[in-house]
C-alpha cells in the first residue's frame, strides 16, 4: 500500500508566542520550517505596546531567522489602557502591524499591563473599528470569584456580546478558544468575528492535566475543557467554516519553570504543529478541510494574499524528543517521548 500524502498550500500560524533573545532563535525555526506566516504576541517584558517596538522586536526576529528560512512575522500591539487613537492610526498605517492584542489585566503570562477595565479603551477600539485593525482576544474575565473552567463563558456574557454588537465593522478574532459556548457564538456572530483554534485543544481534554499525576506540560491559558467540549472545537475546526482557523499558541517555556511550584501556562506545540493538526483531521474524517483552516481562512479574514508555495504531509510516524534545546534552558515539547503519526516532508 502506497504512504497516504497530502499537499497543502503552506500554511500560516495566526497565534504565536516566539519570546525574545536566545529563545527567540531556538524556537523560530520550528516555526518557520513550517508555516509562512505567524501573528507574533506581544506580551513581552516589557509589552510590544507600540509601532515603534514592534518593529524594533520585528527586526530582532527576522535576524533571528535560519538563513534558508522564508518566513514573515506579523506583528501585533499589546492593548493597554495608556493606547491612544494615534498609536491606532500609525499601526493601521504600518505595513507590518497587522493587529492589537487584547488582554485583560493579568490574565496570563506577561499580561500585568493589559485592561482592566475595557471601557477605559472604547476610543482606541472605535479607532480600529475606523481603520479596519483587527482586535485579538484572550477571551477570559480574570475574576478570581469565576471558576477557572467558566471564565471563557462568562467573558462572552459580560463583554464579548456587548463588544460584537457596539463595534460591526471592527475584525474580531476569539483567540484559542476552548468550550462548546465560544463555538457557538462565533457561529451565531456576524461575520467580522472570527476564532482560532490550538492543536492541544483540539487534541486533549482536561483529563490531560491529571492523568496519573499532575501533569504540567499540559498546563495552559485558558486551561483545557471537557471532552463534550474537544468534540465541538473539532466539529468546528473540521467543518470547512471559514470563521475558524489555525493559532497554535505554541508558548514556550523553560522546563523549570513548568515543573514549578507555581508553573507558567503555555504549551510548545511548534515542533510539530502541522503533524498535529493533520492527525486531529484525519481522526474527523476531514483531511480535504484541513487547507482551508490551515492556509486559506486566516489569510481571507486578514485580507493578506494566500500563499503561493505549498507543504506536504505524509502518515508515517516520527519520534517526538523528551526535551528541545530552548538556548537558555531545555523545553518540553508537546507529547515529549512520543510519536506523531503524520510528518512533514521537507
Ligand atoms: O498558555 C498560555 N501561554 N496562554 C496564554 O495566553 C499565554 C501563553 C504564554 O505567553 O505563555
Ligand atoms: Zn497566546
Amino acid at each position: 500500500m502506497t504512504t497516504q500524502t497530502l499537499t497543502i498550500t503552506r500554511p500560516d500560524d495566526w497565534h504565536l508566542h516566539v519570546r525574545d533573545g536566545e529563545m527567540l532563535g531556538a524556537v523560530l525555526p520550528d516555526t518557520a520550517r513550517q508555516f509562512a506566516r505567524a501573528i507574533i504576541m506581544p506580551n513581552l517584558k516589557p509589552p510590544v505596546a507600540t509601532v515603534e517596538l514592534a518593529l524594533a522586536y520585528r527586526d530582532r526576529i527576522l535576524a533571528a531567522l535560519p538563513d534558508e528560512a522564508d518566513f514573515e512575522p506579523l506583528m501585533t500591539l499589546y492593548l493597554t489602557e495608556q493606547t491612544t487613537p494615534d498609536d491606532i492610526r500609525q499601526a493601521a498605517d504600518n505595513p507590518f502591524v497587522h493587529a492589537v492584542k487584547y488582554y485583560p489585566a493579568g490574565a496570563t503570562t506577561n499580561a500585568a499591563s493589559g485592561v482592566r477595565d475595557l471601557e477605559r479603551v472604547m476610543p482606541v477600539i472605535e479607532e480600529m473599528e475606523k481603520q479596519g485593525l483587527p482586535l485579538l482576544m484572550h477571551g477570559e474575565v480574570t475574576d478570581s470569584e469565576i471558576d477557572i473552567f467558566d471564565r471563557e463563558a462568562v467573558f462572552i456574557e459580560r463583554h464579548l456580546d456587548g463588544l460584537v454588537k457596539r463595534f460591526p465593522g471592527l475584525p474580531m478574532v476569539f483567540e484559542h478558544i476552548t468550550t462548546s459556548a465560544a463555538v457557538d457564538f462565533v457561529l451565531a456572530a456576524p461575520d467580522n468575528v472570527a476564532a482560532t483554534i490550538t492543536a492541544h485543544h483540539l487534541l486533549l481534554n482536561r483529563n490531560a492535566i491529571f492523568d496519573g499525576g499532575l501533569r504540567p506540560h499540559h498546563y495552559c491559558l485558558p486551561v483545557l475543557k471537557r471532552e463534550s467540549n474537544r468534540q465541538s472545537l473539532v466539529k468546528a475546526a473540521t467543518s470547512g467554516n471559514p470563521k475558524f482557523f489555525l493559532g497554535t499558541d505554541s508558548a514556550p517555556h523553560p522546563k523549570s519553570a513548568k515543573e514549578s511550584d507555581c508553573g507558567c501556562a503555555g504549551v510548545y506545540s511548534a515542533l510539530h504543529a502541522m503533524e498535529f493538526y493533520a492527525e486531529v483531521f484525519d481522526d474527523a474524517g476531514a483531511l480535504d478541510k484541513l487547507e482551508g483552516f490551515a492556509s486559506f481562512h486566516g489569510p481571507d479574514f486578514y485580507r493578506l494574499p494566500r500563499n503561493p508555495d505549498t507543504l506536504t504531509l505524509v502518515a508515517e510516524p516520527q519520534e517526538i524528543p523528551e526535551t528541545v534545546d530552548f538556548a537558555v534552558e531545555d523545553g518540553v515539547p508537546l507529547r515529549a517521548g512520543g510519536q506523531t503519526r503524520w510528518s512533514v516532508r521537507y
